[in-house]
C-alpha cells in the first residue's frame, strides 16, 4: 500500500455516518485525501468545506473532498461505503433490501472501475447482504470486501459490561460474531475484563440482559432518534476498520467476512475475528465454539440465507 502522503480514502455516503467517517478520518490523518461522495448535490461540498476549515484550527494535514462525481474517487486505497437508507423505528434492517441493494450496484460500479485494488469496507444495510452483494458485483476476492458491524456490536456489548461492572471500558474486551441484526451471537465466554472472565465479576442473568440489549443495540437507538440511526459508533467502528488495514496494524476485530469452509459455512458472509491488515482480510480465527454458540451461528447463517434469497427474487443477486 501508498504511504500516508498518498493514500485515499473514499467515505460514500454523506450522511451522519460517512460524514462522521470523513470528520474521524481527516482528524487522524489516515490519508493525505479525504473523498466524500453522495448523490446529494451540495451535500458533501459543504461538508467537506467545513471539515477543511475545522482543519484550520486542529492543523490536520488531510484534504477532505466533497463530490458528486465517481471520477474524483479514482485509486481509492480504501472506500467506506454507507450509502443508503437507515432504518426507522418498527423497521427491521432486512426491510431496508431492496433500495439499499440499488446503491450498492451502483457504487460498485465505479469501485471495481475506478479503484480495481481497493479495500472496501461495507456499513450500508443490511449489512451482511450488502457487503456480500458488493462483492459479486465488483468480482473482487473476498479478503478485499469486508463488513463492518462486530466491531460495532462487542462495542455495544463492552459499554454495557464497562457499565454493569463499574470497571473502565478499556478494559474490557467483548466479543459479538454472527449476523448485525437481531440473530447476532454475543459470546459472553470470550468477555474479559483486564483477563478476568465476564462470569467471574457478574451474574448469568446480567449476562443474559447485556447480551440481549446488545442484540437489539442499534434499535434501541432507533427508537430514541425515531429519524435515523446511530452513527457515532457505527463510524468510529468503521474508521478502527480502516486505521487497521491502512496501517498494516493487524487487529483482530470482529467483522463480516466471506467464509470459505470457516466456522463450516461456505460462500457466505457473516462476523466472524478476522486480523486485518494491508491486503484487507489477512487471516480468519477460528475460534472453538460451545455447542450451543455453533447452534446460534447456525440461525444466525439462516437468517442471512435469507435475506440473500430475497435479494435474488429481486433480480438483485
Ligand atoms: C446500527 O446497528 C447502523 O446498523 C447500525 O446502529
Amino acid at each position: 500500500m501508498s504511504s500516508i502522503r498518498q493514500r485515499k480514502i473514499t467515505v460514500v455516503g454523506a450522511g451522519f455516518v460517512g460524514a462522521t467517517c470523513a470528520q474521524l478520518c481527516a482528524m487522524r490523518e489516515l490519508a493525505a485525501e479525504v473523498v466524500l461522495i453522495d448523490i446529494l448535490e451540495g451535500r458533501p461540498q459543504g461538508i467537506a468545506l467545513d471539515l477543511n476549515q475545522a482543519a484550520a484550527v486542529d492543523f490536520t494535514g488531510a484534504r477532505v473532498v466533497g463530490t458528486n462525481d465517481p471520477a474524483d474517487t479514482a485509486g481509492s486505497d480504501v472506500f467506506i461505503v454507507t450509502a443508503g437508507k437507515p432504518r426507522t423505528p418498527g423497521m427491521s434492517r432486512s426491510d431496508l433490501l431492496g433500495t439499499n441493494g440499488k446503491v450498492i450496484h451502483a457504487v460498485a460500479e465505479y469501485v471495481r472501475e475506478r479503484s480495481p485494488e481497493a479495500i472496501v469496507i461495507v456499513v450500508t444495510n443490511p449489512l451482511d447482504v450488502m457487503v456480500h452483494l458488493m462483492r459479486v458485483r465488483t468480482g473482487f476476492p473476498g479478503r478485499r470486501v469486508i463488513g463492518m458491524a462486530g466491531v460495532l456490536d462487542s462495542a455495544r456489548f463492552s459499554s454495557f459490561i464497562a457499565e454493569a461492572t463499574g470497571a473502565s471500558v478499556q478494559d474490557v474486551d467483548a466479543m459479538v460474531l454472527g449476523a448485525h441484526g437481531d440473530s447476532m451471537v454475543p459470546m459472553p465466554h470470550y468477555c474479559t475484563v483486564n483477563g478476568v472472565q465476564l462470569s467471574d465479576l457478574v451474574d448469568e442473568a446480567a449476562i443474559a440482559a447485556m447480551a440481549e440489549r446488545t442484540q437489539h443495540g442499534g434499535a434501541e437507538i432507533v427508537g430514541l432518534l425515531k429519524t435515523g440511526s446511530a452513527w457515532y459508533a457505527p463510524a468510529t467502528a468503521a474508521v478502527a476498520m480502516a486505521a487497521s488495514v491502512l496501517g498494516d496494524q493487524r487487529r483482530l476485530l470482529p467483522c463480516a467476512c466471506y467464509l470459505n469452509g470457516e466456522f463450516g459455512f461456505e460462500g457466505l458472509y457473516m462476523g466472524v475475528p478476522a486480523v486485518l491488515g494491508s491486503g484487507g482480510v489477512e487471516r480468519i480465527i477460528e475460534l472453538p465454539l460451545t455447542a450451543e454458540s455453533r447452534a446460534l451461528m447456525h440461525k444466525t447463517a439462516g437468517a442471512i440465507e435469507g435475506d440473500l434469497e430475497t435479494l435474488r427474487e429481486l433480480g438483485q443477486l
